[in-house]
């Protein structure tokens, strides 16, 4: 998957991960450059960044009629999709006290968003005989989110949506990837953030306590790397790798470990 003259869509792209791939698609040569956002001013403040070749445009990733007219947009600006890459989240929840709607916001976001893009991408994609879905997961979907149930969970069925896709349509020209990051210099992550409960802070802090904490710009270049030779797993952290295989390779073990590093960073 090369960037240079391919149509790009960013969901997520106003902030962040997401901004940081759109302008890298651009400075690759990609011929259009769509930057979506529920943040509408600040997915056209990323566009005007861009320039000629950037078109920003609010709505919802978790809304099939946004999404559809976000797909027909981009594709009148600047021909069909090549490169979707579902990078819209949201980090929300904590414990089993999550209520119902948080499940849902995190659910609709972070999962039925991927699909709903895939399924009005999939079947031109598979006319073209060509085709790219790159999923924002997290490491959290193959490891654990210590502190948000919703976001562990939610991770996990992103990476299997795109493992799915990956096993389904690989061999008929549609390519993906799936990238887990730790953590990264994000909103999101909340590392500046004062209001926030103890459960959210610990969640940051378990990402901080695992390991370097990188900028946009760094996943970025580890996305690029990646679509190039058409890999899947993107870890812009090598040794989520690690953990993954000491996961696989002893599953308790890894749960006593990784209950000793939640204790380790819960307050007394
Ligand atoms: N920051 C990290 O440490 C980290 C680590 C692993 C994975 N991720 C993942 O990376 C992705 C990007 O997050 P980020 O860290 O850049 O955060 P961010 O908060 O900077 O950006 C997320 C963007 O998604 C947008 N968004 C949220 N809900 C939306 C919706 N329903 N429709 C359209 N846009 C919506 C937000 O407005 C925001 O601009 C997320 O999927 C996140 O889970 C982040």
């Amino acid at each position: 998957m090369e960037l240079e003259q391919a149509v790009v869509v960013v969901t997520g792209g106003a902030s962040g991960i997401g901004r940081a791939l759109a302008l890298r698609a651009a400075d690759e040569g990609a011929r259009g450059v769509v930057v979506a956002d529920l943040d509408a001013a600040g997915a056209e403040a990323v566009a005007a960044e861009i320039g000629a070749c950037g078109l920003g445009i609010g709505g919802d990733v978790a809304d099939d009629a946004h999404v559809g007219a976000l797909l027909a947009r981009a594709e009148d600006a600047f021909g069909p999709v090549d490169l979707f890459c579902a990078n819209a989240g949201v980090a929300i929840g904590t414990d089993v006290t999550t209520p119902e709607q948080d499940w849902e916001l995190a659910l609709a976001v972070n999962v039925r968003a991927h699909v709903i893009a895939a399924r009005r991408l999939v079947p031109g994609w598979l006319e073209r005989g060509r085709g790219y879905f790159l999923s924002t997961a997290s490491a959290a979907g193959l490891l654990t989110q210590i502190g948000s149930a919703p976001y562990a969970v939610t991770k996990h069925a992103a990476l299997a949506f795109a493992e799915w896709l990956s096993v389904t349509y690989g061999d008929r020209g549609i390519g993906v990837s799936c990238l887990c990051p730790m953590g990264v210099n994000t909103p999101l992550l909340g590392a500046d953030a004062q209001d926030r409960t103890d459960d959210q802070q610990m969640a940051t802090r378990a990402v901080t306590a695992a390991g370097a904490v990188l900028e946009p710009e760094q996943v970025a270049d580890a996305v690029v790397a990646a679509l190039r030779e058409e890999r899947f797993l993107v870890l812009p952290h090598p040794e989520v790798l690690e953990f993954f295989r000491r996961k696989a390779d002893d599953y308790d073990r890894w749960l006593r470990g990784m209950r000793r590093l939640q204790a380790s960073i819960t307050p007394a």
